[in-house]
């Protein structure tokens, strides 16, 4: 119902400036808070776009501060930033706690800008902790459907052509802050369908930049798939293993950065090649396991143009016979003819 989602938005946006306030006007946000973005060199401006906050480390400051602002408990519980407490055998005890609490906190917007939930992440180096912890899902909330930084990105995105896309938050604000502006995170490593076609909208062209461990490498190559299979032009830049966008252009400098990525850019044959290449390393059985992973890859690209382009492309990375791999590729397409 309209006025349910309506009501979400409203306390959503309410918590937004909440958090935006406490970081910015309390002691705690701003010694803890604040001097955590800013150890990270992030600077206000980036703090402002992004509207970036801080829950205090407290049980019940949202909660008391909502409620005193007039703001119902149904909808602080039903955006989750309200967790009922419940006892030992999981029944409600009829208390309610804050479910962020000395974090530093994202708020998701929607491409009009609305926010719809939270991104928090802790201070504490305690290993317990989750790193980062999300808004549960909720009506105006589904994690798979959204792209943090898109709502920021969306001109950019349309402007330049390309949307580079990364896997954090931290991410997207370094990049942003640094010039890049195109740039949205899929918030984890893996990307969804809802996601890409959200991408469609602004732009044609991804550019993947996940982190340089083999999570990261692993994404990219289901992502890359994902990404083809939705009609995208996809290239990918690796990073040294240990480093992530942020920060790589906190070490080398955006100059420095802008430059890596525009000469580090692959196609994604060129990047699967190299890959699968690597591991197989002279072996022929491998070799040719590797190009059947790339031929799977160019079965998914819906243009039949492109399809054409790619496999002439892969006969000529890896020194096949066009003819030979045409044959491999239309058993592997229809593997009963
Ligand atoms: N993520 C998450 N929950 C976690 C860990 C990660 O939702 N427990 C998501 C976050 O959106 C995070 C992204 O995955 O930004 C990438 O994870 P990771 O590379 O581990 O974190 P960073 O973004 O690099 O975080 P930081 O630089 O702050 O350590
Ligand atoms: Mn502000
Ligand atoms: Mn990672
Ligand atoms: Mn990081
Ligand atoms: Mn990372």
């Amino acid at each position: 119902e309209q006025n349910e989602r309506d009501s979400q938005f409203i306390v959503s946006n309410w918590a937004k400036d909440h958090y935006h306030r406490l970081l910015q006007n309390t002691e705690e946000g701003m010694s803890v808070g604040y001097g955590y973005l800013k150890e990270r060199g992030l600077n206000l401006a980036t703090i402002q776009t992004f509207e970036l906050g801080y829950s205090l480390d407290q049980w019940e400051d949202l909660l008391k501060s909502a409620t005193a602002a007039g703001y119902e408990l149904k909808y602080l519980e039903k955006t989750g930033l309200v967790v009922k407490r419940e006892d030992d055998q999981g029944h409600d005890t009829g208390r309610r706690y804050d479910r962020f609490r000395g974090r530093v906190m994202f708020p998701i917007h929607n491409i009009s800008g609305r926010v719809v939930g939270f991104g928090a992440r802790t201070l504490k180096r305690d290993d317990k902790m989750a790193k980062y912890l999300n808004s549960s899902e909720s009506e105006i909330y589904h994690k798979s459907d959204v792209l943090y930084g898109l709502f920021q990105a969306r001109q950019a995105i349309r402007q330049e052509e390309l949307c580079y896309l990364v896997e954090g938050y931290l991410d997207v604000l370094s990049l942003y802050q640094g010039g890049i502006k195109n740039v949205v995170a899929s918030s984890g490593t893996s990307l969804t369908e809802g996601q890409i076609r959200l991408i469609k909208r602004y732009s044609d062209n991804v550019t993947v930049l996940y982190d340089g461990d083999a999570a990261g490498i692993k994404a990219s190559l289901r992502g890359t798939d994902l990404l083809l299979e939705g009609g995208l032009n996809v290239r990918v830049v690796l990073f040294p293993d240990g480093d992530d966008p942020d920060s790589y252009i906190r070490k080398v400098g955006d100059q420095r950065f802008a430059e890596y990525i525009e000469k580090q850019s692959q196609d994604f044959i060129t990047f699967k090649t190299t890959l699968v290449a690597r591991d197989a390393a002279g072996d022929p059985v491998k070799k040719a396991e590797a190009i059947r992973q790339v031929l799977t890859s160019i079965a998914k690209v819906p243009d039949a143009i492109k399809r054409q382009v790619f496999l002439q492309q892969t006969s000529a990375a890896f020194g096949i016979d066009e003819q030979v791999l045409i044959t491999e590729y239309n058993k592997l397409v229809k593997p009963t003819a």
